[in-house]
């Protein structure tokens, strides 16, 4: 066990280790990830998560192979080499579904490779190289992305907002540094607004069934020093009805946006949106320009996981010890074994032989978006049209 940090990804040319999200908060825990096997299982059981940190740790690990096997004798031609690293990242590929950076990213990552493997006199140690170069660039590219969205997006909300000076947003799952390379997006908008010290308050949803909202958003808001209130999922129609003067927005992440700006994101998504415009509140999107897929017209194209019927019935924690439970306070003991670490324990919440359903993620229709905050800028709706041209804006026809 470490102290605290929000570094979800830990690299270094031949190493890579991830945080375990499963444990957070309340356990800092940093796995080794040096096989195919192991990043698949990370990705797969969401000890990472998030689409960008997805995308981004699948090819680290591919990295991280390479390098063990760069002395192979299997990789010394152009043609071994691109062969490896194609089938590779096709297994990597079928971890998870939905986010469409992982996909994205494998696909620049090949492109990039056949280049390199068609050239004149190439080897396989020219091909692992320039693998190794996209992949690390993949890492770097995405923190700077994140900081320019969170910039785009406090300016565009800062300019419609109407409110006092007590400015507050609301947000859903988590969409900060633990779900990218470092930062985040909708978070990272956050961070921005608080750092420029225009948010008075930032509420974070629980996010059933995974509670990526209490576990993880919430630790990160507490550990920037960020104001902050949990909320369950069902509570965020209460508080814009309560505060309809306060909240400035509802700012959310994205794992895949359409070409018409549809766009799948953590289940409850949807929901939060429709409460949205019943409220007349933004509702923004933020999101990496890798994000986006062009290959689908709209949201109706996208695959949306279902994850297994135990996460819904079942949560995982620390014990907490009774006798530190206090009416008006968050803050609570945990049991502790006698070598000093917490005591874990999976309990069931539902009634056994209940059928679950257990979607990961829903399609919030472009209609009810208010603005894409991209790191290119803030794409818009024109008037009367109920999609966005994403396209036209990515390839700077609209910028
Ligand atoms: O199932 P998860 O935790 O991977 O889902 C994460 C989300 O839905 C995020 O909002 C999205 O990936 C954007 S993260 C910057």
């Amino acid at each position: 066990m470490t102290s605290a940090t929000l570094q979800a990804i830990r690299y270094q040319r031949g190493s890579l280790e991830i945080l375990d999200q499963l444990l957070l908060p309340h356990q800092t825990k940093y796995i080794p990830i040096n096989s195919l096997e192991l990043g698949h299982d990370a990705i797969k059981t969401m000890k990472v998560r998030g689409a960008p940190a997805i995308a981004i740790v699948a090819a680290l690990t591919l990295a991280v192979v390479l390098v063990q096997s760069s002395t192979s004798s299997s990789l010394s031609t152009a043609e071994q080499a691109k062969q490896f690293i194609e089938e590779s990242l096709g297994y990597l590929k079928t971890s998870r579904p939905t986010a469409v950076n992982l996909f994205d990213a494998a696909h620049k990552l090949a492109a990039g490779v056949r280049a390199k493997a068609k050239a004149d006199g190439a080897t396989g140690q020219d091909v692992v190289q320039k693998y190794l170069e996209l992949a690390e660039r993949m890492l770097e590219e995405d923190v700077k992305d994140n900081m320019n969205i969170g910039r785009f997006g406090a300016e565009f909300i800062l300019k419609v907002w109407k409110g006092s000076e007590d400015l507050r947003v609301i947000t859903h799952c988590n969409t900060g540094s633990l779900a990218t390379a470092g930062y985040g997006t909708a978070l990272g908008i956050i961070r921005s607004l608080a750092s420029q010290k225009h948010l008075t308050h930032a509420y974070c949803t629980e996010t059933r069934p995974y509670n990526q909202g209490s576990r993880l958003t919430a630790y990160e808001l507490v550990f920037e020093q960020i104001p902050s209130t949990l909320i369950t999922d069902s509570m965020a129609s209460a508080l814009l009805a309560q505060h309809p003067d306060k909240i400035a927005a509802i700012v959310v992440g994205a794992d895949r946006v359409a070409a018409n700006g549809d766009t799948a994101n953590k289940i409850g998504t949807y929901q939060l949106a429709i409460t949205a415009r019943y409220h007349n509140v933004p509702f923004i999107v933020a999101a990496p320009s890798t994000s986006v897929d062009l290959n689908i017209a709209s949201g109706k194209e996208i695959h949306i996981e279902v994850r297994p019927e135990v996460e819904v019935t079942t949560l995982r924690g620390p014990v907490v010890d009774l006798d530190s439970i206090k009416k008006d306070s968050s803050d609570v003991e945990f049991k502790k074994t006698g070598e000093g670490d917490v005591v874990a324990e999976t309990i069931a919440v539902a009634a056994r032989g209940i059928g679950v359903w257990n979607p990961s993620f829903d399609v919030t229709p472009a209609e009810l978006i208010s603005a894409i905050v991209t790191e290119k800028g803030v794409v818009l709706k024109d008037d009367g049209v109920q999609q966005f041209g994403m396209k036209a804006f990515l390839s700077g026809e609209s910028i």
